[in-house]
């Protein structure tokens, strides 16, 4: 919205449509959720919903991918949303964390999905339900556990979306007003001339393109509902300063920051029917439609049962987001949200893109890349590494073919998987069971650097397992700060560490047939083993099945697979430990094949 319709839209102008005046001629709202001004008090719930449990081990967690826009199939941009949303929810699972959903979902309103159909020879719902089936397929096949599937096309949403409208315009936060500016269809929003630049069009015309994604941008002008968002410049920016976790990683926030530094128009909230015919009607005013955004960031809420029953989730929500998508989440949803009285989601979690070889994906370069067919190629467990691995929130991620193989060859065939090989091998342990572990071999001490003529193991060895040790917290850690990359990474090193302490004692040359080695032996294979159930276990959010057969050869079971069971070393503390003995299960052969390196693989077009 260029600055002078944003002045000409502005409560405060007494252009065309004046917005009704806010009591005290102010267009700053007089109550604001939790104890800042909020506009009209809002129509009563039949029912005062339940609240989410706010801390302790037994609280409420609702965490959410972006609901994905279905004119085209999925990609590796999207499934990485979802995995990274996957991993924390699956991580909480594992800490034993109180309830938690995973909700994810199809955009199926508004005019890029209109013209999508239009050009495919089709209709807006059959073109929705073709594609949303691509997503859940796509999600399910690579083992995204989400708990939720919401379609924006489904009555129980456009019944919350209604609702969630009624309580704006209740609040007084909506207004009639004439609306100017250049709208870009793909991005399904208007933008300022600061975000364009002149470009020629297929057929050599000038026109303007959005300056970040290229797209063509079109002079729009109609009547429309408005939301009073700049009434809520102030309120936003206290709500930031008090919750700097609310954004993460932190460059985002400050991103935040600073858009809320800037001027801060109303939005546009509508469009007009004759337009725009996709999408749920204002209710009363059936000349309009409400704008896909505010339909699509409801999904958020009408997963949980807006307006009965949210309250039993709300606000204890994570949003993924990519950072394309920044701005929708973190300033126009958390001022929808106060001004239908509901707070802000507690964080929103944003990562960056991939690019391919260099460049950005997209249709007309032909270089989008298929999550199929690199599940197909590189297995579920082999392609969610790769992608959960590299992935680094803060910054943009190239892909490229050549870089899954060798990250998933060296860290999870390699390392990983040939530790495991090396250490269950019948040679090495032929009574194929848990060995114990020998105190005289491994004794506590106090200072590792004292341990000259106290045992076996040296000074390296002490060192390596007080890594493993601490492990689990570092780990838990990196995924609390949304550095899944860095939790893998710490894992990889430890499980390098741990093929350097096999290596070190070469168990193969010690003789079974003296005791004292054999001791040592069984000490060495032990503190092995108890890696690998570290790693097994804290791996399952990431590589699930891998570490299910990794723990199902360790004979760990399925009630012992959580953090809580997760004591390392239970017997160099003194403890006992419940593996020790315990007979190995059944060897189902490699545990990650290498993978082979091959074209590609890009969506086809026949796809859709
Ligand atoms: N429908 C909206 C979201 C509405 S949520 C209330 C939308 N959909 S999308 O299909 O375009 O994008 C969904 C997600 O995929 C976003 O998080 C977006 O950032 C992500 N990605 C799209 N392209 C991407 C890459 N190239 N790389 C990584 N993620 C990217 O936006």
């Amino acid at each position: 919205i260029c600055g002078a319709c944003a002045a000409a839209r502005s409560p405060l102008a007494a252009a065309a449509a004046p917005p009704p005046a806010l009591p005290g001629g102010s267009p700053l709202p007089r109550r604001l959720y939790g104890g800042a001004a909020m506009l009209r008090p809002l129509r009563r719930l039949s029912r005062p919903p339940r609240r989410a449990a706010a801390t302790g081990p037994g609280r409420r967690l609702l965490l959410s991918t972006p609901i994905f826009y279905a004119n085209g199939p999925p990609h590796i941009g999207h499934l990485y949303s979802a995995l990274l949303a996957d991993a924390l929810h699956r991580h909480r699972r594992l800490r034993g964390a109180g309830p938690g959903r995973l909700s994810t979902g199809t955009d199926e309103h508004g005019l890029k999905i209109q013209q999508a159909a239009a050009a495919a020879g089709t209709s807006p719902p059959e073109l929705c339900e073709r594609v949303s089936s691509l997503f859940h397929q796509a999600l399910t096949h690579a083992a995204v556990s989400f708990t939720d599937f919401t379609r924006t096309s489904e009555p129980r949403h456009q019944r919350a979306v209604r609702y969630f409208w009624g309580a704006l315009r209740d609040g007084g936060a909506l207004y009639k007003g004439s609306y100017e500016g250049w709208y870009c269809t793909p991005e399904e929003c208007f933008l300022p001339e600061s975000q364009l630049t002149e470009h020629r069009d297929a057929q050599g015309r000038p026109c303007k393109v959005s300056l970040e994604t290229g797209h063509q941008v079109h002079w729009t002008k109609e009547e429309n509902y408005m939301f009073r968002l700049s009434a809520f410049q102030d309120p936003l920016r206290k709500w930031l300063r008090d919750n700097p976790q609310a954004i993460s990683p932190h460059p985002f926030y400050q991103r935040v920051l600073h858009w809320l530094e800037e001027d801060l128009p109303d939005l546009s909230v509508s469009r007009e029917r004759s337009r725009l015919q996709w999408g749920i009607p204002v209710p009363s005013d059936s000349t309009q439609t409400i704008y896909v955004w505010v339909d699509a960031l409801v999904n958020y809420l009408s997963v949980v049962g807006y307006p009965e029953t949210h309250g039993e989730w709300w606000p204890a929500v994570h949003h993924v987001v990519g950072k394309d998508i920044l701005k929708f989440h973190a300033v126009y949803w958390p001022a929808l949200l106060m001004a239908a009285g509901l707070a802000p989601p507690e964080r929103i979690l944003v990562h960056s893109h991939w690019t391919v070889h260099g460049q950005k994906m997209s249709k007309s370069l032909g270089n989008v890349i298929d999550p199929f067919a690199c599940i197909g190629q590189y297995t579920v467990d082999g392609f969610r590494y790769f992608l959960l691995r590299q992935g680094v929130p803060e910054r943009d991620c190239d892909y490229y073919d050549e870089k899954v193989v060798k990250v998933v060859n060296s860290e999870l065939a390699d390392a990983l998987g040939g530790l495991l090989n090396r250490s269950t091998a019948l040679s090495i342990n032929p009574s194929n069971t848990y060995p114990c572990f020998s105190e005289s071999c491994f004794p506590k001490v106090l200072d590792y650097r004292e341990t000259k003529g106290m045992g076996r193991a040296s000074a390296e060895d002490y060192e390596f397992v007080a890594s493993v040790a601490s492990l689990p917290l570092q780990v838990a850690n990196y995924f609390e700060g949304f550095q899944i990359y860095k939790a893998l990474e710490c894992i990889v090193l430890c499980v390098r560490q741990t093929n350097s302490f096999f290596q070190r004692h070469r168990p193969w040359k010690l003789n079974r047939k003296d005791p004292a080695e054999q001791l040592w032996l069984d000490t060495i294979i032990h503190v092995t083993l108890e890696c690998l159930r570290v790693y097994g276990t804290l791996l399952q959010p990431v590589i699930p099945h891998t570490a299910d057969r990794l723990l199902s050869r360790l004979a760990v079971e399925p009630e012992e697979r959580g953090l809580s069971s997760l004591t390392f070393l239970a017997r160099y503390n003194g403890k006992s430990c419940p593996f020790e003995g315990r007979q190995l299960g059944p060897d189902t052969g490699i545990l990650f094949h290498r993978l082979e390196k091959s074209r590609q693989p890009q969506i086809e077009t026949k796809k859709l």
